[in-house]
C-alpha cells in the first residue's frame, strides 16, 4: 500500500539538526507535497531518501523494504528517480543525448537505448528541442530536461525538488500538467514546491515542515487552513487573497 515510509528521520550537521525526527508515508499510486520556509530541511530529506546522505537516526522504506544507507544508484535500479532543485544537465550534450545517456542504465544496448529516449522526450514534449545544446536551454526546458532525465530511468516513485522554480506562469501550467501525466501512468510522486496553486492542483496530501520537524500532515484542504501553517508559511496575505 504504501511505496514510501519515512521513519523518524534525523540529519544532524555538527550542532545543527537540519531534519529533526520526520516521519510520513506516500501511497502507492499518490502525489504527496512536502512544503514549508526555505532552510525547513525539505532538500536534506530527499537526499536521505534518495542515498545521497545517509540520515543520522530513522529509517527509509521503500517498497516495503529498509533501505536506509543504500547508494543512489542502487536505489535508482529499484525503481526510485529524483530531480535536482539545481537541474543537473551533461551541458555540452544535446537534449536527445541527455536522454539516451539517462536510459543506457535500464537497457541493453545503445539500440534500445535510443528507443527508449525518444519515448521519453516524446511523452515530456521536448521533441522540438531535440538537437539543442542542454547547457544553452532557458530554465522552463532545463527543468523540463530534468524531470525527463529522472523519467528516462523508469522511477516507480519519483522525487522532485521545485521543478517549478524560476517558471513563467505558462510554464507553471505546463508543469503541472506534466506532473499530473507522470503520475496518470502509475508513478507515485513526492513533490517539494513553493507554487502553492501548482501543489493544490495535483496533490492528494500535504506535509508541511519547519525548522526540520512536520508541524502539519493531511489533505490540502485542512491543511491550507490550519493555522500553523498559515503562520509559519502561507502567511497572512495567502489568507487574504482565499
Ligand atoms: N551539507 C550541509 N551541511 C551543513 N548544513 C546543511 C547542509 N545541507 C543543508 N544544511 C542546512 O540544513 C538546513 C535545511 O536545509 P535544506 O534541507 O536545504 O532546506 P530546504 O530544502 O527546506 O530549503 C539549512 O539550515 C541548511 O543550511
Ligand atoms: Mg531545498
Amino acid at each position: 500500500m504504501y511505496i514510501l515510509e519515512v521513519d523518524k528521520l534525523v540529519k544532524r550537521y555538527g550542532g545543527l539538526a537540519a531534519v529533526n525526527g520526520v516521519s510520513f508515508k506516500v501511497k502507492r499510486g499518490e502525489i504527496l507535497a512536502l512544503i514549508g520556509p526555505n532552510g525547513a530541511g525539505k532538500t536534506t530529506c530527499f537526499n536521505m531518501i534518495a542515498g545521497a546522505t545517509p540520515p543520522t537516526e530513522g529509517a527509509v522504506m521503500f517498497n516495503g523494504k529498509d533501505v536506509t544507507g543504500r547508494k543512489p544508484y542502487d536505489l535508482n535500479a529499484h525503481g526510485m528517480a529524483r530531480t535536482f532543485q539545481v537541474v543537473k544537465p551533461l551541458a555540452n550534450l544535446t537534449v536527445f543525448d541527455n536522454l539516451m545517456v539517462a536510459c543506457l542504465s535500464k537497457s541493453r544496448n545503445i539500440t534500445e537505448a535510443r528507443g527508449k529516449a525518444r519515448a521519453v522526450m516524446l511523452r515530456t514534449r521536448l521533441d522540438a528541442l531535440e538537437h539543442r545544446q542542454a547547457g544553452l536551454l532557458s530554465i522552463g526546458n532545463l527543468k523540463r530536461l530534468e524531470v525527463a532525465r529522472a523519467l528516462a530511468t523508469e522511477p516507480e516513485l519519483l522525487l522532485m525538488d521545485e521543478p517549478m522554480g524560476g517558471l513563467t506562469p505558462p510554464e507553471v501550467d505546463q508543469a503541472i500538467e506534466l506532473i499530473r501525466d507522470i503520475n496518470a501512468q502509475g508513478v507515485s510522486i513526492v513533490l517539494i514546491e513553493h507554487i502553492m496553486k501548482a501543489v493544490t492542483a495535483v496533490s492528494s496530501s500535504i506535509v508541511v515542515l519547519q525548522n526540520g520537524e512536520v508541524i502539519c500532515t493531511g489533505e490540502p484542504a485542512a491543511v491550507m487552513n490550519d493555522e500553523r501553517v498559515i503562520k509559519a508559511y502561507l502567511g497572512d496575505g495567502y489568507v487574504a487573497s482565499r
